[in-house]
């Protein structure tokens, strides 16, 4: 599928296929393009959490705003950004700056200018949220469009109490869980969604300057 194709007809599906499972080969082929997604600094500082089984799922759904999509799709993916993705002693920010050195992007002489850069960006609470929410929700679209790449469909949930998911999964106080991705396969006995309404490009452009 061309990829104006890819943007023009992925929709957030309302009816999985429950007959139709999505492998865990097919997963991972879609994390793996989702992986070319670019971050601040290239920290990719987001995290999946797979949820496969239907336990896993009943659970999620209970305090993900008992939405029926969790239980109903075979797989759902659960995505975290990192606050502290940024930081130094992150193992991700490490391999970050010795593949910028060693890819020639960097010099060495630049890392101590590179650690205090992304800490007067984000090294404050609210630079540090909007830095896992930003970079982390550009994967998951990612992650959705690479899913459409694979034939699979999907839906995009923001819809849950953050603090009781997270408190119900143990997840740790540096992610942020930016959103959850139902992946499966749009249940063809229902009637195929048109596409929702669109801003135009003047509703869009506020203003050329
Ligand atoms: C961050 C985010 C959170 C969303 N949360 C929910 C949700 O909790 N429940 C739901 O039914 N749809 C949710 N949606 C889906 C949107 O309603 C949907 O993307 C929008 O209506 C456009 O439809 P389309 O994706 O089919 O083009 C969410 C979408 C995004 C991007």
């Amino acid at each position: 599928m061309d990829f104006p194709k890819i943007m023009e007809t992925r929709r957030s599906i309302d009816y999985f296929d429950p007959a139709r499972p999505v492998t865990e080969h097919t997963v991972k082929q879609i994390v793996q393009l989702a992986a070319q997604t670019p971050s601040a600094f290239n920290l990719q500082p987001w995290q999946l959490l797979v949820f496969r089984t239907p336990e896993a799922r009943e659970r999620l759904m209970r305090v993900a705003g008992k939405q029926r999509k969790i239980t109903d799709a075979p797989a759902v993916l659960m995505v975290l950004g990192d606050k502290f993705g940024w930081r130094m002693a992150h193992p991700a920010a490490e391999q970050a700056w010795s593949s910028f050195v060693e890819l020639g992007y960097m010099n060495e002489d630049l890392r101590e200018w590179y650690e205090a850069e992304t800490k007067a960006l984000f090294g404050t609470e609210k630079e540090s949220t909007i830095f896992a929410v930003k970079n982390a929700a550009m994967f998951a679209m990612s992650l959705m469009l690479a899913a459409k790449h694979y034939e699979v469909d999907s839906h995009p949930l923001g819809g849950y109490l953050h603090d009781e998911v997270a408190r119900e999964f143990g997840i740790p106080g540096n992610f942020i869980i930016v959103m959850l991705i139902a992946l499966g396969h749009f249940d063809k006995k229902y009637r195929p969604q048109p596409p929702k309404w669109r801003k135009s490009y003047e509703e869009i452009v506020l203003d050329t300057l």
